[in-house]
């Protein structure tokens, strides 16, 4: 536990019914008119209504930009920035997943810009390449998986592959966290998002610069997504109590990313992704998750069997090996009884495509690689796809 940490979090309001609560912060943070960043879905749901009620009631005009795309192509990004100009908004409002947050964190920025169409953000990324901190922006997630509105890196399309910011700049100066605005999100993006934030928790919790910060959120979040993401999906609409834990754990999984860094988990996330176009970034990581834990858990077995305890499992009598075993298969079952494919034959992935994943993998997710707990090689990750092909 010798690791140094910082802590970086937006002022937050979490609990039920909170997003009555925008206005008034939209207020203090000074906005005249706001631009609503979301997606098809969002734009034609009682939230954005709530939203829209409570903006209104503080007397700040809005407009909205409704077309977020899924995974956050570069080029939507300079579309709702222009939304933001075009409209005279002096502040971004992000209400959705993890695609939306991260598509208005980047545009908040873009759109305090003059000219935006001679501004070239793919040079932002990287890590601290966002020049400054632009509009301020507020965060409403209507899912329970990215954690987008309490971190500072957010996952870009930059011509066909997926690619990271990471500034202090795109941190949100406010999130408001409303469970009860994710009770009609669907089982299957339930499902998906509720596996990215416990890739998120394992990866933190096993990385290899553990602290207490991200021991004592990382883990607390897999304690909950364990206890609370299978009612979630069953039955999410009637499960208050789960979508509130779901909300929570999600909210506080990715935050120590900043501190121990993401690895191999979303490493291979992302490449999978990048070869297989249609999957979610929920499937992509949960479809690795178990295999690159059973890989990595040699690097700390003590830390690893802890996750079974975290999630539930008896392990009494258990060897050190025995226990951290048992924690991966009680996440394979997870992912069984939420509805995640396990094999990547099964959605079609075809096995000379490993390859190509493996090429990405090292060509542009190199960080992640070197941040793993456990030394990875190419022929290690061309083993660990084809266990799971
Ligand atoms: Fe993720």
């Amino acid at each position: 536990m010798l690791h140094s940490f910082s802590i970086r979090v937006p002022n937050t309001i979490f609990g039920n019914g909170v997003v009555s609560e925008v206005g008034k912060t939209a207020k203090e943070l000074g906005a005249r008119k706001a631009l609503l960043v979301t997606g098809a879905v969002i734009a034609k749901s009682e939230t954005l209504n709530k939203v829209k009620k409570s903006l209104e009631e503080a007397g700040i005009a809005h407009a909205v930009f409704s077309e977020v795309e899924p995974n956050n192509p570069i080029e939507n990004i300079v579309a709702t920035a222009k939304a933001a100009q075009a409209n005279g908004c002096n502040m971004i409002i992000g209400v959705g997943g993890g695609s939306t947050m991260d598509n208005a964190k980047a545009a908040s920025v873009l759109a305090d810009y003059k000219n935006i169409d001679k501004t070239d953000i793919s040079q932002w990324l990287g890590t601290d390449k966002v020049p400054r901190r632009g509009l301020p922006k507020i965060m409403i997630p209507t899912t329970s998986g990215t954690g987008s509105e309490w971190t500072m890196p957010i996952v870009v399309m930059n011509e066909g592959r997926k690619a990271a910011m990471r500034s202090a700049y795109l941190v949100p100066d406010y999130a408001i966290v409303d469970p009860l605005l994710t009770l009609d999100c669907p089982p299957k993006v339930t499902a998906d998002t509720g596996m990215d934030a416990l890739t998120h928790a394992i990866e933190e919790y096993t990385g290899y610069r553990p602290n207490l910060w991200a021991d004592m959120l990382a883990g607390e979040a897999i304690r909950l997504i364990g206890a609370n993401l299978r009612a979630a999906y069953a039955k999410g609409a009637e499960n208050v109590e789960a979508r509130y834990n779901m909300s929570f754990a999600s909210m506080i999984a990715c935050n120590p990313m900043l501190s121990v860094g993401a690895n191999l988990g979303h490493g291979m996330a992302h490449a999978l992704q990048s070869v297989m176009h249609n999957l979610t970034h929920g499937e992509s990581c949960s479809l690795m998750l178990c295999a690159i834990m059973s890989f990595n858990m040699i690097a700390n077995l003590d830390k690893f069997g802890r996750i079974a305890m975290l999630m539930g499992e008896n392990v009494e009598g258990l060897s050190a090996r025995e226990k951290a075993e048992a924690g991966i298969e009680a996440i394979r079952q997870l992912s069984i009884d939420v509805g995640i494919p396990q094999r990547l034959r099964d959605i079609g992935m075809k096995k000379e495509d490993i390859k190509k994943a493996v090429d990405i993998l090292f060509e542009y997710q190199d960080r992640l690689v070197e941040q793993n707990p456990r030394h990875c090689t190419r022929a290690d990750a061309t083993k660990i796809f084809e266990s799971v092909w």
